[in-house]
C-alpha cells in the first residue's frame, strides 16, 4: 500500500516537472575579438514554461563552446497562468572564431499536442569567423515570438514571423530536421503551411477535430546574397556560397487551434489592431539614452529584450517602454505581441505583431561649436507610429474599447543648457498627428563627439 502512494507521488512529481515546455528561441551577436585570438559572444535566449522557475541550460553539441556565464530575466508572464517567457542573456568566451553549436535538449512539451511531441529539443549554430563582405563575425537573424499563439479552428490567419538580419542576409525558414539534432522528433503540425522565404506559416480554417495544440520547430537561416569567404583566426579560409546558411537559430512554439467562433471577422470577436499601428516587421529606432514609448487596450502579450516594461493607461491601452541598456547600443532587438482579449472563459488573440527596435545614437549631433547664445535645436521625429487594437466583445459583456499604440521617437538637441519653459516651447512646437501627446521622458545629458560645452538636453 505505502510502495503504491510512494510511486504515485513521484509519478505525479516526474509530470508536473516534465510537461510545461512552450519552446525557445535563441540569437546571438558576436562580442569581442582578443589579441591572443579568443573570442566573446552574447547569446540571447527566450525559456517559456508554465511557470517561471524552470532553470534549464544549454549544453554544447559540437565544436568548442567556451566557457558560459548568463542570466535569466523574466519578459512575461500570462495573467491566466498559461506560460511564463524569461530571457536568458548568455556570454560565452571561446579560445578561438570556430563555429560551434549548443543544443537545448532535455524534458517534455506540453501535454497531448496534436502532433505528438513530446520531448523538447532545440538546436543554434554559431559562426564567428571574419566574413570577407563585412570584414568582422557574423550576426544570427534576429527574431522571437510568443510562447502560444491562438487562432479559432473557422478562420484563415498568417503567422508572419519577424526576420531581420542586421548583416543584410537573406534569411529563410524550414522546420527542424531530426537527423541534424533539431527536434525530437520534427513532425510539423498539420494544419499548417510554410512560406521559407516570408518565414510565414498560414493557417487556413478547418473542421473540429483538429483543434488542440500544435508544436511548431522551425529554424531560421541566414545566407549570403555573394560567395563569401569565411577566415579563422589561424587564417583558414572557407568560401560559402549563396546556398550555405552561415548560422541557424531555433524558433519553436505553440499553437492553439480553439474552438470555432460565430464571426471571424477582426473587431468582433478577435481583437483588431487599428491604424497607425506600427506595420509588421517595421523598424524603430532609439537613442541609447531613451525610452521608447508604445501606448497601446484586453491584455497585451508580448515578447521581446527583457527590459521591455509594459504598463496599463486606461481600459484598453497598453504601453511598452524600451530604454536600451549600454549593451544593447547598436543592436537590434525583436518585439512581437498580439493582444488577447478573455471572453466567457474563450480567449482570443489579434493577429501577431512584430517590429524591430534598434538601441542606437542615430542622431549624434553634427553642429559645429558656435557661440552658445541661442539654442540650436534639431528635432527629428523618425517615426510616429500607432497601433491598436480595438476589441468589441460579444454584444454586452464590455462597451466597444479602442486603444493606440504610440512609438514615438523625439531628439532635440541643444548647446545650452535649456529652462523647463525652453523644453516646453519646443515640445508644443513639434507638429505631430491630431490626438496625440508628446511628453518629455528623459532628459540626459548628452556628450557629443564636438568640443563645445556640450550641455545638450535631449
Ligand atoms: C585571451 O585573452 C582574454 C582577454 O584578456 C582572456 O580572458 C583569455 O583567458 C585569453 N585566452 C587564452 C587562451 O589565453
Ligand atoms: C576581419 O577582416 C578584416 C579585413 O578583411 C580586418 O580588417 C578585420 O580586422 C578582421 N576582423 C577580425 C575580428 O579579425
Ligand atoms: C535532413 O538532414 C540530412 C542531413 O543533412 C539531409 O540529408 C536530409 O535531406 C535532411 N532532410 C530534409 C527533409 O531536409
Ligand atoms: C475533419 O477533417 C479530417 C481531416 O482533416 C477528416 O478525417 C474528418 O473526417 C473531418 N471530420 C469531420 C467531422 O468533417
Ligand atoms: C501614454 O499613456 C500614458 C498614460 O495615459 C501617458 O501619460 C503618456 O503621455 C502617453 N504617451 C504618449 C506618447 O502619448
Amino acid at each position: 500500500m505505502s510502495l503504491s502512494v510512494t510511486s504515485l507521488v513521484l509519478l505525479m512529481v516526474c509530470s508536473t516537472q516534465a510537461s510545461h515546455f512552450l519552446g525557445t528561441v535563441m540569437t546571438y551577436y558576436p562580442k569581442d575579438t582578443f589579441a591572443n585570438g579568443s573570442v566573446t559572444v552574447t547569446l540571447r535566449y527566450k525559456l517559456n514554461f508554465h511557470d517561471c522557475i524552470y532553470d534549464y541550460t544549454w549544453s554544447c553539441l559540437s565544436g568548442d563552446c567556451g566557457t558560459e556565464t548568463y542570466t535569466l530575466y523574466v519578459v512575461k508572464q500570462e495573467s491566466s497562468g498559461d506560460w511564463c517567457q524569461r530571457e536568458g542573456i548568455m556570454t560565452r568566451q571561446v579560445s578561438s572564431n570556430a563555429p560551434f553549436e549548443l543544443w537545448f535538449n532535455g524534458g517534455n512539451w506540453i501535454d497531448n499536442t496534436k502532433n505528438g511531441i513530446v520531448s523538447w529539443r532545440a538546436v543554434t549554430r554559431v559562426e564567428l569567423r571574419n566574413r570577407s563582405n563585412t570584414g568582422k563575425a557574423n550576426t544570427s537573424p534576429q527574431t522571437t515570438i510568443l510562447p502560444a499563439v491562438r487562432v479559432p479552428s473557422n478562420c484563415q490567419r498568417d503567422f508572419s514571423l519577424l526576420m531581420f538580419d542586421p548583416d543584410g542576409d537573406e534569411v529563410k525558414c524550414r522546420y527542424g530536421n531530426s537527423s541534424l539534432s533539431e527536434c525530437n522528433p520534427c513532425t510539423p503540425p498539420s494544419v499548417l503551411s510554410l512560406s521559407s522565404s516570408s518565414c510565414t506559416l498560414s493557417f487556413s480554417p478547418t473542421n473540429s477535430s483538429n483543434e488542440g495544440s500544435y508544436v511548431v520547430q522551425l529554424v531560421m537561416e541566414d545566407f549570403p546574397r555573394q560567395t563569401i569567404t569565411l577566415t579563422k583566426t589561424d587564417g583558414t579560409q572557407t568560401t560559402i556560397t549563396t546556398n550555405d546558411a552561415i548560422s541557424k537559430i531555433p524558433i519553436q512554439f505553440a499553437l492553439k487551434v480553439d474552438p470555432a467562433v460565430p464571426s471571424c471577422t477582426e473587431g468582433l470577436f478577435l481583437p483588431k489592431f487599428l491604424p497607425p499601428t506600427p506595420a509588421n516587421g517595421a523598424q524603430l529606432y532609439n537613442n541609447i539614452i531613451q525610452t521608447l514609448e508604445i501606448n497601446i487596450t484586453a491584455e497585451l502579450l508580448y515578447s521581446g529584450p527583457y527590459n521591455l516594461i509594459s504598463s496599463t493607461s486606461g481600459p484598453g491601452q497598453f504601453t511598452l517602454r524600451w530604454t536600451p541598456s549600454e549593451s544593447e547600443d547598436g543592436q537590434s532587438l525583436p518585439i512581437c505581441f498580439v493582444v488577447q482579449a478573455v471572453s466567457g472563459g474563450t480567449k482570443y488573440h489579434s493577429e501577431l505583431r512584430c517590429v524591430t527596435v534598434t538601441g542606437a545614437n542615430v542622431d549624434t549631433p553634427t553642429t559645429t561649436p558656435t557661440p552658445a547664445t541661442t539654442p540650436t535645436t534639431t528635432t527629428t521625429p523618425t517615426t510616429t507610429t500607432t497601433s491598436t487594437s480595438s476589441k468589441t466583445l460579444p454584444a454586452s459583456t464590455t462597451p466597444s474599447e479602442r486603444s493606440y499604440v504610440t512609438v514615438l521617437k523625439l531628439k532635440m538637441t541643444s548647446l545650452v543648457d535649456l529652462s523647463k519653459i525652453d523644453r516646453d516651447t519646443f515640445l508644443t512646437q513639434v507638429r505631430l498627428p491630431q490626438h496625440m501627446s508628446v511628453r518629455l521622458i528623459s532628459s540626459n545629458p548628452q556628450i557629443g563627439a564636438t568640443a563645445a560645452p556640450c550641455t545638450g538636453k535631449t
